[in-house]
């Protein structure tokens, strides 16, 4: 039996009108979910039953985060272990094949996709693939057999059931400051996000929770009381920077794997951010070429801990830094590496 997900309210007039002039990818408005006022597009009134009915099952494994958190490598690196380090296949499927993105077809208006597609003109391969991105992936998915890999950026409390579905997740967090600013550059890159004003306004939209998959407090507040879950792993993307060798074994502790020193030295070598870059599976150069993505080196960036230094002024840095610290009050979360003091990887 389906059930109904949380009811949701437009994103009142004004906002709405000030925001669709920043943010072209967008073309109807924004609507907030439940009681914490999830943000998401207009397109999830239409999805939204598909995400929330969506049953896991007890074989899949999943990858939870906040956008820009480390998903991807994380993605790469959980696909790996759980499938006897296939670097073949890793290099000959692109990542989202092999580990769909729930949430994808949400992220494309009918207006955005329509222009998508008339750029492509002339090449139906092209048209094809862009047309295949606003496809809901819960159908997909539930047609898929055992094993599922899935990504998600939806919280858990958007997921009824889940934890108790038998599942293996993995939730992927990373400081604010630095989701904020990659957020930001992903916004500028993709068509489907098409911000145009400069990040001041950008942060200023993501702390007051107006930016997709907000409220980011509540999204990793959610999973960190989770942390203790049998089937749950909470990992902070700053681990797998310091270390990525402990995080590999972290992982592969938890998906019950076994790897010996060599083969986790090639599956490091291959989760290596500048190897990553030119990897075309989890690089997606074919979005780039059919203009979903407006430059190609976005997506694999800098990876850098502490990036945000470079895009905000000392005020926006004082004002952020209370902001967290407020955040934090009610909570024992602590992140590995959030201030100016700590030291950078
Ligand atoms: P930056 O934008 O700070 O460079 P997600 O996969 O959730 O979208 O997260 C994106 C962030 O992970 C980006 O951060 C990206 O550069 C970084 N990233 C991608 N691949 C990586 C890798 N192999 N190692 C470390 N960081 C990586």
């Amino acid at each position: 039996m389906s059930s109904q997900p949380p009811n949701y309210t437009l994103l009142d007039a004004d906002k709405t009108k000030e925001m669709l002039t920043l943010f072209n990818g967008e073309r109807t408005g924004w609507v907030q979910a439940g009681e914490k006022k999830w943000f998401f597009p207009y397109k999830y009134t239409e999805e939204r039953e598909g995400f929330y009915n969506f049953k896991p099952r007890p074989s899949d494994t999943w990858i939870i985060s906040h956008p820009r958190s480390g998903t991807t490598v994380t993605q790469e690196l959980i696909w790996l272990l759980s499938n006897n380090l296939d670097f073949e296949t890793a290099r000959k499927k692109t990542y989202m094949q092999r580990f769909p993105y729930l949430e994808s077809s949400m992220d494309y208006h009918s207006a955005v996709m329509d222009e998508l597609v008339k750029k492509n003109e002339g090449n139906l391969e092209k048209q094809e693939f862009c047309k295949s991105l606003a496809r809901p992936v819960y159908e997909t998915l539930e047609a898929l057999p055992s094993p599922r890999f899935i990504q998600s950026h939806m919280p858990l409390s958007l997921k009824p059931g889940i934890l108790d579905s038998g599942c293996k997740i993995i939730y992927m967090a990373r400081n604010p400051k630095d989701v904020a600013v990659s957020w930001y550059i992903m916004h500028k890159s993709v068509v489907s996000l098409g911000y145009v004003g400069d990040f001041p306004t950008f942060w200023n939209y993501f702390k007051n929770d107006l930016t997709v998959f907000s409220p980011y407090w509540e999204h990793v507040k959610e999973a960190w009381a989770q942390r203790n879950h049998p089937n749950l792993l909470f990992m902070f993307y700053e681990e797998l920077r310091a270390d990525l060798l402990s995080a590999a074994k972290k992982v592969a502790n938890f998906l019950g794997k076994n790897y010996n020193e060599n083969q986790l030295s090639k599956l490091l070598d291959h989760l290596n951010i500048d190897n990553f870059r030119k990897n075309p599976a989890v690089n997606l150069y074919s979005w780039y070429n059919c203009g979903v993505y407006l430059n190609s080196e976005f997506f694999i960036g800098k990876g850098k801990t502490g990036n945000w230094k470079e895009f905000f002024s000392a005020e926006m840095e004082k004002e952020a830094d209370e902001w967290i610290t407020k955040n934090l009050e009610d909570t024992d979360l602590v992140f590995p590496i959030i201030n100016t003091k700590d030291v950078c990887h």
